[in-house]
């Protein structure tokens, strides 16, 4: 694939306005101020989150129609949502079709033990060594090195949407092109505009590649995921173990793919957004690089990239004073639980000096981001690889101010385009 070819491939799959068309979910403006007015009313309020902020209910919103909604604004009824798999479980993956035969979408044990056969390799002592030794530090040195001779970047094409993509594909042992291809094969299966033909040919040949780099990696393992994939083994019901299925492989490879190259990409945008917005704040960070893991848990709190999450009630249960009548849909607007003010003082602003509070930007319990020490290594490679070597980096007052945007589910920034020195 030529550079030029490649470039435009990264411009139109991390394109956030042209994502959220892709979705089917439409562009929305900032919901934020909608969402505190809502907070402040109450913590749980009966109808989708499309409803509230004007936008058209759709099932890119994560909308399916049929169902019962209640949408939870405060951060206590947002963390229940995600910790009380009794109550509320992830069968809203099941119903939306998203992700049916992966651990997004599973429940229970069975969700605990498809989880465990990987969650090793995510935590952050392998994240600190395999991701960042084997992965992630030489991809920065490269795609930072590509702009030694640059005074113009647009850092959400050239860097933040190719680390994050380059990362897991990598990580998984599918080359760069089978990585742009997969993705792209996946994005098309899930373009709501496309003919159910279209999106089952795209998912197809998503499914080709990755049955052939499995089939490679059962012949002639190698130190990479889909090869530790390969070797798992998951408990029988009674005892025994079995190795996992095709099926099941390629499940963690689309998830995985999907989860970590689409996330990373904007909060890596957002962090830079915020940090090149509030100078005080970046020539600290910039002075003490101690202070830019927690620059980067505030880029997560403040803005969190994919604001709402869904899950379903599974019985009849209490949240915050609401009854929600079994069967209905959850969807926790992370977003607003992150600006809960009887948690955070001033919670509108980014400041990287407040306390340190958990908020919900990975989730909380169970279902908690499998890989968010993976995308934090990323984001500390990327941020720290930039201002060691463009130490007087800014936006570049000749382009359009970079801006926020995205739909009501997935929100991050435009091109950034800086000068460097
Ligand atoms: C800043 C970046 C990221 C954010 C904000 C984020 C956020 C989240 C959230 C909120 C969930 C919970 C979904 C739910 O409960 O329905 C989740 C789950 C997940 N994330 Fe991430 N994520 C990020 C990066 C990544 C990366 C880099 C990977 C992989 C390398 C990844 C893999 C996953 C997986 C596999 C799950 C499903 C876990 C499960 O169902 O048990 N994420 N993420």
């Amino acid at each position: 694939m030529t550079e030029l070819a490649e470039a435009r491939d990264y411009d139109d799959m991390f394109d956030i306005e042209e994502d959220a068309l892709r979705s089917g979910a439409g562009v929305a403006s900032d919901p934020y101020p909608a969402w505190a007015e809502l907070l402040s009313r109450g913590p749980v309020h009966e109808g989708p989150i499309s409803g509230f902020t004007g936008e058209e209910p759709s099932r890119g919103n994560l909308y399916i129609p049929g169902y019962q909604y209640f949408s939870v604004f405060s951060f206590a009824g947002v963390s229940a949502g995600f910790t009380r798999p009794d109550d509320f479980n992830s069968q809203s993956h099941q119903v939306s079709g998203s992700f049916t035969d992966t651990i997004l979408a599973l429940d229970g044990l069975q969700h605990r033990q498809l989880r465990d056969v990987i969650q090793e390799h995510f935590q952050p002592a392998a994240a600190s060594s395999w991701w960042r030794e084997k992965i992630i530090a030489g991809l920065v040195d490269e795609l930072v090195g590509n702009f030694e001779n640059q005074q113009q970047v647009d850092l959400n094409a050239q860097l933040f949407a190719r680390l994050p993509l380059r990362t897991v594909t990598e990580g998984f042992g599918l080359s760069h092109e089978e990585g742009l291809d997969f993705r792209r094969g996946i994005l098309a299966a899930m373009n709501y505009a496309a003919t159910p033909e279209q999106r089952m040919q795209a998912m197809n040949a998503a499914n080709e590649i990755l049955d052939r780099v499995i089939r490679a990696r059962m012949e002639q393992p190698q130190d990479d995921v889909i090869s530790r994939l390969v070797a798992a083994k998951l408990p029988e019901e009674g005892e025994g173990t079995r190795p996992l299925t095709l099926n099941e492989i390629a499940g963690f490879c689309r998830l995985i793919v999907f989860a970590g190259g689409g996330t990373t990409w904007k909060q890596l945008g957002i962090t830079l957004f915020a940090l090149l917005n509030n100078r005080d704040q970046l020539e600290a960070v910039m002075a003490d690089r101690t202070l830019l893991p927690k620059a980067i848990l505030e880029s997560a709190r403040w803005y969190p990239n994919d604001p709402v999450f869904a899950r379903m009630a599974k019985r009849d249960a209490e949240l915050e004073g609401t009854m929600i009548p079994a069967g209905s849909i959850l969807h926790l607007c992370l977003g607003s639980a992150n600006h809960d003010p009887s948690r955070w003082e001033e919670p509108d602003k980014f400041d990287i000096f407040r306390p340190v509070q958990r908020s919900v930007a990975f989730a909380a319990g169970p279902h908690s981001c499998l890989g968010q020490h993976v995308a934090r290594e990323e984001m500390l490679g990327a941020m720290n690889a930039l201002f060691d070597r463009f130490p007087n980096i800014r936006w570049d007052p000749s382009k359009p101010a970079p801006k926020l945007s995205g739909s009501l589910i997935s929100r991050g920034p435009g091109p950034l385009h800086v000068l460097l020195n």
